[in-house]
């Protein structure tokens, strides 16, 4: 078979997602079955450059499927990014008879595992991330964790802004898109949701919002603003002074990248880890796993990275016209 596969490693990258332990699992269970052998590689391609490499059993992932964050850890190397780097990392893959790689993460770690198989390292990327913003697919690992503590979380303050008649600006995760406060936004019942995609910098008609709403005997006001338009703090300070309305804001923070993932993420999570265990199998590379029109499905990542994700207009409207 061209590109035979025997020993599949297996790397998280990037920031750390709830279901990349059930990912994990899902690669390590797949490739035993296969009668594969499996390695982990520890700190992403940070631990493959410093050969931190340890073999994986199926008792290795045993009780990790309801477990938060990445039992292999994850870090950000700057050193993979070079052509040199990229060559080592593939020197060190030959080495340890890793002939197919899985890496979990975002479109940074796929762009690397991309530099992977051009160095002829089998690699198939399965999208990690809570932000959801991975083009080739319409689930990310962890969004569905993410948003729902963060749905949860904005309850609460929901609840103290309505007994005090404050307006509450609540951060959530997000640098470069929207998704999280788009959705909370809708789940929250929000007055006002801001995200990077649409943001146009018009304080003016938040505040105006804000006193119409009060007019009409409204007695919170909840603005979900993402962590790419930020300065929550600073806005809470000047929408108080412009309405004379007490104002807080509330950053949600790292609270929404843990905790024990979803029923939806353990499932997604093990189904997208096998099927890229299943692809190298196969001989297959340079591939990502992705999730669209209700099908497991694989793309190039040459592809992949080439696709373009916007929010949806119509969900933007549909969460305006709630708050009408
Ligand atoms: P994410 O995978 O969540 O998008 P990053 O963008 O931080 O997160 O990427 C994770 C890691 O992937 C980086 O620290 C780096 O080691 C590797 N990486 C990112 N971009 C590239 C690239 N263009 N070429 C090679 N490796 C990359
Ligand atoms: O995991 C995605 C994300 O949470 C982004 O929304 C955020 O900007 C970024 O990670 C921050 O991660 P870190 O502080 O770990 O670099």
């Amino acid at each position: 078979m061209a590109n035979e596969v025997n020993t599949i490693g297996v790397l998280t990258s990037g920031g750390d997602a709830p279901g990349m332990n059930a990912a994990i699992r899902g690669v390590v269970r797949e490739a035993l079955a296969n009668g594969k052998k499996v390695k982990g590689i520890r700190r992403g391609y940070q631990g493959l450059l410093e050969e931190d490499i340890v073999e994986l059993k199926r008792e290795s992932v045993s009780e990790i499927i309801d477990e938060g964050g990445t039992f292999l850890l994850t870090v950000r190397c700057a050193e993979f990014r070079t052509e040199e780097g990229q060559k080592k990392g593939a020197e060190i893959c030959r080495k340890n008879g890793i002939d197919g790689l899985v890496v979990i993460g975002g479109d940074g770690s796929f762009a690397g595992a991309q530099k992977l198989a051009a160095q002829g390292i089998n690699t198939v990327g399965v999208p990690g991330t809570i932000d959801l913003d991975i083009a080739c697919t319409e689930y990310t690992i962890g969004f569905d964790t993410a948003v729902n503590t963060a749905m949860e979380a904005i309850d609460k303050v929901r609840d103290t802004s309505t007994s005090h008649e404050r307006v509450s600006i609540i951060e959530v995760m997000g640098r470069d898109a929207g998704y999280i406060a788009l959705w909370c936004g809708i789940a929250n019942g929000a007055e006002d949701i801001l995200i990077p995609e649409t943001y146009d910098y018009d304080e003016q008609r938040i505040i105006n919002h804000i006193v119409v709403s009060r007019r009409s005997g409204k007695k919170h006001h909840i603005i979900i603003n993402a962590e790419g338009i930020g300065h929550s703090t600073s806005m809470a300070r000047r929408i108080e002074a412009a309405t004379g309305v007490e104002t807080r804001a509330t950053i949600l923070g790292y609270m929404q990248r843990g905790g024990s993932p979803t029923c939806k993420d353990r499932v997604y999570a093990t189904m997208m880890g096998a099927m890229a265990a299943d692809l190298l199998c196969e001989g297959k590379t340079n591939r990502v796993v992705g999730y669209q029109n209700g099908k497991f499905q694989d793309y190039d990542i040459n592809e992949a990275l080439g696709m373009n994700k916007g929010v949806s207009e119509y969900m933007i409207k549909v969460a305006k016209n709630m708050s009408v």
